[in-house]
């Protein structure tokens, strides 16, 4: 049976202090949480609050991911993070393909025009970069995939989603796929209080997985875990983990509150 994730991403939330206070809350809650099967909980916080969160967690069951990385292991690269790096400070995880850092969002910002949008200009070919240096480094990626509503409305969800993994997915080996994360992350989801109804998510995450063993094999198929991510709440979380292609969740602003989260982790 596959190990459940649920996984916290952060975005850019938490000075410091806020991280450690949320990562502290999350710890006493979390003991006295259980879930009717084995979870893996992982929290993505921001890059400068990794090494505090990171010494915060040691020895205890809660995995730490990163928002983001480069695919360069080093070099002249301003502003970059490598794989390398993240590993060093504790990650085992990192989310890749982030529907953010592509430029498509979920709540739209008026500011964002054109060309302040190329500046969040993640393309698959890039990710796919990002997905083999993660490997390469020990990390495993959580790689998001996902619709836009406009796409959604022109019938191109599954063709978005199968051609984002095939292009994303370029050059890992089965034995990669077996171990990878995917998050089924529709846009149009992401920070709006809009879930995707749960037959519908559990529809494209069987989609992911059936692509999984197009590609890799059975096998992989079998064993990727892929998450439903888009305003996952206390609320609906038991409904969505209780469908059997739906291993787990990536969850935003619900993961900013301990007691919500942990909730979350409960309802697995
Ligand atoms: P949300 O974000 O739970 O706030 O919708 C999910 C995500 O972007 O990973």
């Amino acid at each position: 049976m596959r190990t459940r994730i649920i996984a916290g991403n952060w975005k850019m939330n938490g000075t410091l202090a806020e991280s450690e206070a949320l990562v502290t809350g999350l710890l006493a809650r979390l003991e006295s949480v259980s879930s009717s099967r084995a979870t893996e909980v992982v929290v993505c916080p921001p890059f400068t609050a990794l090494s505090s969160v990171s010494r915060l967690i040691a020895g205890s069951a809660i995995r730490l991911g990163a928002q983001d990385m480069f695919w360069k292991a080093r070099g002249a690269y301003t502003g970059q993070i490598s794989a390398l790096m993240l590993d060093e400070i504790g990650c085992a995880y990192v989310i890749v393909g982030h529907s953010e850092p592509r430029g498509r969002f979920g709540v739209p910002d008026p500011d964002f025009d054109e060309q302040i949008l190329a500046y969040f200009g993640d393309t698959d070919a890039v990710i796919n970069r990002k997905v083999l240096a993660a490997f390469d480094a020990g990390l495993t990626p959580i790689l998001c995939v996902g619709e836009t509503l406009a796409e959604r409305l022109q019938n191109d969800t599954d063709s978005v989603v199968t051609g984002q993994l095939f292009l994303c997915l370029k050059g890992i080996s089965a034995e990669q796929a077996e171990t990878l994360v995917i998050a089924y992350e529709p846009v149009w989801a992401i920070g709006t209080g809009e879930v995707c109804d749960t037959e519908e998510a559990e529809r494209v995450c069987g989609l992911i997985r059936e692509t999984v063993a197009r590609l890799f094999g059975d096998r992989a198929g079998d064993a990727v875990r892929v998450l439903y991510g888009g305003s996952v709440k206390p609320e609906n979380a038991r409904q969505l983990l209780a469908r059997p292609n739906i291993d787990g969740a990536l969850v935003g602003g619900a993961s900013l509150k301990a007691a919500d989260f942990a909730a979350i982790v409960a309802a697995g």
